[in-house]
């Protein structure tokens, strides 16, 4: 550990800062306009809304008492305009709960909308000095070089290692300094492409610059994409005790698994359509009258890839099948096959 971090930090700092307004001011109300706008783009382009934003609105109740419209218009560029909105929405809140005393605790700040725990550690030391250090993409990048840290930064156990971390390395005499300093450093000397590495203070004690690891940290698994599939499974239930099931063919993490008929979607479909699909997966007609809604999860069944929304439907009936993919089970005989967890767990709730 660099005993010195955050002198060495400070130190820099002093000699490299931009000269910007929000850090000339203690007034929570400016450091959360700033930072709001900062969530949403570059200082450069960002500057010019927060003057035009403290011009129009220098006070929390000029804005509180805007028209969305108007604060919108004035968001116009940036983008992403439910920021905009509960930028709005948090100032009235502060004139009804706060008084119109903008709050400048951790533990007030992230009630309000649009205020997560970096905003909330950014205004509370930047206003408050409260001991609270910042984790953003600068900080990451920072300390994932210097400390020679591979941890995911956007896995739970990363998020939690960083923040230990800066909490542990955080200035306590002056956090507000000591915040700002580690997000200058990475917006201005430790940048993500060509850093500056030939005059950073840290480069002897770097573990990246050391062991050269700076353009592979930090360490971002890819996001995978998530698909909602809503899937309708029907329990065909016969006089003699018989369901109808089938082996699942398919190259896919159920394969050669046991399931009801299934049909699925991409979007909610009506019981009328699942209807059809069923009818043409069966090869049969089916009495829309004799289904029966037995379940609906409320929660999705969580696989890597996909987000499944099911549902069961029961039909009893005589049904002829000449699928040879189709076979009927009894139903004691039911608890040998292998199937999967998500039907596990609909015939734990609704034993068949
Ligand atoms: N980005 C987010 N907050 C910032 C701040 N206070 N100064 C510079 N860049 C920032």
């Amino acid at each position: 550990m660099i005993s010195n971090f955050s002198n060495i930090l400070i130190n820099w700092y002093q000699q490299n800062l931009r000269d910007l307004p929000w850090r000339a001011t203690k007034n929570p109300y400016k450091i959360w306009l700033s930072e709001i706008i900062l969530q949403q783009t570059r200082v450069a382009q960002g500057l010019p809304y927060y003057l035009k934003f403290l011009k129009k609105y220098p006070l929390i109740s000029d804005l509180a008492k805007a028209e969305e419209e108007e604060v919108l218009k004035l968001w116009q560029g940036l983008g992403y305009y439910s920021r905009a909105r509960n930028l709005h929405k948090s100032a009235k809140m502060v004139m009804s709960d706060y008084k119109g005393v903008f709050p400048n605790t951790y533990s007030e700040l992230i009630k309000l909308k649009g205020v997560g725990i970096y905003t909330a550690s950014a205004i509370a030391s930047f206003s408050n000095n409260e001991t609270v250090a910042v984790v953003d993409g600068n900080v990451y990048r920072v300390l994932s070089r210097i400390f020679g840290i591979f941890t995911p930064i956007n896995s739970t156990e990363g998020e939690k290692e960083y923040k230990l971390l800066a909490d542990s390395l955080l200035n306590k005499d002056n956090p507000a300094e000591h915040n700002q300093a580690i997000m200058e450093f990475g917006a201005l000397c430790c940048t993500p492409k060509k850093p500056n590495c030939l005059f950073c203070p840290f480069q002897e004690n770097c573990y990246s610059f050391q062991n050269n690891t700076i353009d592979s940290l930090p360490v971002k698994l890819k996001k995978i994409k998530i698909t909602k599939k809503y899937f309708t499974y029907l329990i065909l239930k016969n006089k003699d005790q018989e369901i109808v099931i089938h082996k699942r063919i398919e190259k896919d993490i159920w394969q050669h698994l046991y399931e009801f008929p299934l049909v699925t979607s991409n979007t909610k479909t009506t019981l009328k359509t699942s209807i059809k699909n069923f009818e043409i997966l069966l090869k049969t007609t089916l009495k829309p009258k004799k289904f029966k809604l037995i379940h609906e999860f409320e929660k999705p069944h969580k696989l890597s890839h996909q987000h499944i929304y099911a549902q069961f439907y029961e039909y009893v009936g005589n049904i002829e099948l000449n699928l040879e993919s189709f076979q009927k089970v009894s139903i004691n005989d039911f608890n040998n096959y292998p199937i999967p967890v998500l039907i596990s767990k609909f015939v734990d709730k609704h034993p068949l």
